[in-house]
């Protein structure tokens, strides 16, 4: 394995606390990150090594999926970290940084191999690129590395000014954005399952699916990041990065080779394929939410204007349901619906495939034959269900739906961090998104912005705790289409098939 020196800017910030120090110390534990691999961390405060590493090791204490059982490995572990108090806008902070560097690289025997990671606010991205060139840090005699956590610019305009400058610095090959949707497992597995299971692969089209649905909803409100989320919301929070990303992955056709370039030529292709909306129809297509005071777990929780920080009377998104048409030979009148919320009842991000019913076929639609559907749970629950119908003991033309579901073994799988770092060691960018793709997904977001800033788009109020707001099951009423609930006993793919069979019997008899 490549030895190398990761640079990591925002080492005191609570991203490396909750998620790059655990990943780093289990892919330390799998022998996963190289023997002669050193970590700097950067930041403002007046920390030393001794400092830093009692910091590291109390975030896996707290935050890593394995506990820290042996003394002897966890000091091992922490003698990788250094500290290297840094102010962005100092390049004399970054000479010395680069002595420092270069001290520990010839101290430890390593090749100038420099992995910089950018887990910082947005507005010091340029800076820290910047001094990064200037101070000579990026000038190596082995590979350079940047990785960079979002927020991949706020809008069209601006990630092409971010993306023009970190090309300034690195080539794109070197260059790994985060999405860490595309570090969990169930992402990765999306390719996976269509690719070995020709059952799938034979109906994952047009003529056989009916709409596709996912959703990524969350529990949580604002939490402490009013100050960057008021000016994000859930559309750039949520939309343009990890749900955009889900549905290229997806629907997008199988790489051949399953290489990084293969990989993010078909992801481009499929992003390309969007059908464009104009900001004057945006409303058609988009619907735009914002929590009110509600109950979550039985406790009131606060409207998202009266949180802490946000601005008085703030008009933005907490939630977004959008329908995406896909413009090309597979995908042509597939509706795929995208929603995501916060605050909301349940935790759970999911696909659901929704088949069409083979009986229209034969004009016989039978309003009590349930859809097929293909549920995957990406998270925190993994896992895969089919719903299908057999024939009901009883009734001549009643079928009843049931339920096959695989519950994904949770225990020892690596966290999508995990699988991100050791994917950037590698230099693997399979689970990365290229430029191309970034500025796709731009492309599309543009108008729905410049919609919300005209107001073009109503926002709407959903109570905390709720499933979002009623315009979002109007969006897929239009279509003839209903979300699949994420609530109550029709969203539990593991329910009992007894349970299921009695409701639809309920029904049926109501049908009657
Ligand atoms: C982050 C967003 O990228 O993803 C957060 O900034 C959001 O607002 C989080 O809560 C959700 O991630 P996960 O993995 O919990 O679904």
């Amino acid at each position: 394995m490549n030895a190398a020196t990761l640079l990591l800017f925002g080492a005191t910030g609570d991203l490396a606390k909750r998620k790059i120090y655990p990943a780093l110390f289990n892919l330390h534990l799998d022998r996963k990150l190289p023997a002669g691999f050193s970590i700097f961390g950067m930041g403002r405060s007046a920390w030393n090594d001794t400092e830093f590493r009692r910091r590291v090791a109390q975030s896996i204490s707290d935050f890593s999926r394995r506990p820290a059982a042996d003394e002897a490995e966890l000091n091992a572990f922490l003698e990788r970290f250094r500290f290297c108090r840094l102010n962005v806008a100092a390049p004399e902070d970054f000479a010395r940084l680069l002595e420092q560097v270069r001290a520990s690289e010839q101290e430890l025997g390593l090749a100038e191999n420099r992995m910089f990671y950018l887990s910082v606010a947005p507005e010091l991205f340029e800076p820290i690129v910047r001094h990064i060139h200037e101070s000579g840090l990026s000038r190596v005699s082995g590979w350079k590395r940047l990785l960079i956590e979002k927020p991949f610019g706020r809008d069209l305009a601006s990630a092409r000014a971010l993306n023009a400058l970190l090309g300034s610095v690195f080539r794109e090959e070197e260059i790994f954005r985060i999405d860490h949707y595309l570090g969990k497992r169930m992402v990765q597995n999306l390719q996976k399952l269509e690719y070995t299971n020709p059952m799938l692969q034979a109906v994952w089209k047009n003529q056989y699916i009916a709409n596709v649905q996912i959703t990524a909803s969350e529990t949580v409100g604002v939490e402490e990041r009013a100050a960057y989320y008021d000016e994000a919301g859930a559309i750039r929070d949520m939309v343009q990065n990890h749900l955009l990303q889900v549905l290229a992955m997806f629907a997008m056709q199988l790489p051949r080779r399953g290489t990084a370039a293969d990989m993010a030529d078909k992801k481009r292709a499929l992003l390309a394929s969007m059908r464009p909306l104009l900001k004057e129809e945006a409303e058609r297509s988009i619907v735009r939410g914002q929590y009110a005071a509600g109950a979550m777990g039985g406790e009131p929780v606060p409207a998202y204007r009266d949180e802490p920080g946000i601005e008085e009377g703030s008009s933005n998104d907490t939630y977004i349901a959008a329908r995406i048409m896909i413009d090309d030979y597979f995908w042509q009148g597939v509706p795929f619906y995208l929603r995501t919320g916060k605050r909301m009842a349940k935790k759970a991000t999911r696909i659901v495939v929704e088949f069409k019913d083979p009986l229209d076929k034969y004009s016989r639609t039978n309003e009590l034959t349930a859809p097929n559907l293909l549920i995957i749970d990406i998270g925190p629950h993994e896992g895969i269900s089919f719903q299908l119908n057999v024939k009901d003991g009883q009734h001549r033309f009643i079928s009843d739906p049931v339920r096959l579901h695989y519950a994904a073994d949770q225990s020892g799988v690596p966290e999508a961090y995990e699988n991100l770092i050791e994917g950037a060691i590698q230099g693997d960018a399979a689970f990365f998104a290229r430029w191309d793709e970034v500025e796709l997904s731009w492309q599309w977001i543009q108008p729905v912005l410049e919609a919300f800033a005209e107001n073009r788009v109503p926002l709407r109020f959903y109570e905390a705790g709720s499933d979002g707001p009623e315009a979002a099951q109007r969006l897929l009423e239009e279509d003839g289409f209903h979300w699949w609930a994420l609530t109550g006993p029709e969203a539990d793919p593991s329910r009992d098939a007894d349970e299921y069979r009695t409701e639809r019997e309920a029904v049926y008899e109501a049908a009657r």
